[in-house]
């Protein structure tokens, strides 16, 4: 295999051609796949068709598979690492999570040590005539950080959040054992990546709930701010998906939104994997 990186021309993002992701992929091969994630925060792979363990065990290879609160409604039969990310519904039941992350967020960033990345393996994309709809967008909290004026910078460097599981509304209630099961935590706001070392803002509308020390007028400013700065036209990556598309973000260095723009029936399946991180510094 010859592997290729090709950056997508946006703050985030490459495409890696010259890999089939069905066959064990050498060290090497690796290496250079898992630098072109961590530079880029966001890679994916065209054309691939691989099976639920296939996916699993290439996700392995970043981190242990992490369980969310979708896994336990809606796995796939046999794999229960892989969550139905779906508007599906068959004989009157979804099959899937619908609406999985509507409104710009990092995955998970209410629990203490949030996923590393999300993978996504795209089994059907909606589209209108041939037009693909239900685009996935990213942000370069990277990008944004070092867009930041020193000022700016300076006031909340070394400061910590609240993060606060029920602080956002979701497309699935979470029950109340969900709930009990995940306190408020504290995370940095300016993140260290832990594989490249540049700086990333970790801050989202309705997670954050307050800054240390601060007083809340001006947390809440501040978190208004930086939320919307982060997700600035010039820190975005679109990707508009193809069936049989692989793809996988880093939950530190992006933020990400799925794009509602269809309805059933327009069909959107994807399955999804997460890999575990570690703890923000
Ligand atoms: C997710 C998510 C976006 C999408 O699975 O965490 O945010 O476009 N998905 O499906
Ligand atoms: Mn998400």
């Amino acid at each position: 295999m010859t592997i290729e990186i090709i950056p997508t021309g946006a703050a985030a993002g490459a495409e890696i051609r010259g890999v089939d992701l069905s066959q064990d992929l050498d060290d090497a091969t690796f290496a250079a796949i898992e630098d072109a994630y961590n530079q880029r925060g966001v890679i994916f792979f065209r054309d691939q068709t691989i099976t639920p363990p296939q996916q699993v065990e290439f996700s392995r290879r970043f981190g242990e598979i992490e369980y969310n609160i979708f896994s336990e409604r809606w796995s796939v039969t046999g794999s229960p690492e892989i969550v139905v990310v779906s508007n599906i519904t068959e004989n009157g039941a979804p099959i899937g999570i619908k609406r999985a992350g509507e409104n710009w967020h990092s995955d998970m960033c209410y629990t203490a040590r949030p996923p590393r990345g999300t993978m996504l393996h795209a089994i059907e994309i909606p589209d209108l005539f041939g037009l693909p709809l239900g685009d996935t967008e990213f942000a370069s909290a990277a990008a944004a950080w070092d867009a930041l004026p020193d000022t700016l910078r300076s006031r909340i460097e070394n400061r910590h959040a609240t993060f606060d599981f029920t602080g956002r509304k979701r497309a699935f209630p979470p029950k109340q054992s969900e709930i009990d099961r995940n306190p408020p935590v504290c995370h940095p706001i300016v993140r260290t990546h832990p594989f490249t070392g540049r700086k990333c803002l970790y801050v989202m509308r309705d997670d954050c709930t307050a800054i240390e020390g601060m007083e809340q007028a001006e947390a809440d400013l501040l978190i208004a701010a930086l939320a919307d700065h982060i997700v600035k036209p010039q820190f975005i990556y679109r990707h508009q998906w193809r069936v049989g598309d692989v793809l996988m973000w880093d939950n530190c260095t992006v933020q990400h939104r799925a794009v509602q723009d269809y309805d059933m029936p327009q069909r959107r399946l994807m399955h999804r994997t997460t890999m575990g991180g570690s703890v923000p510094v």
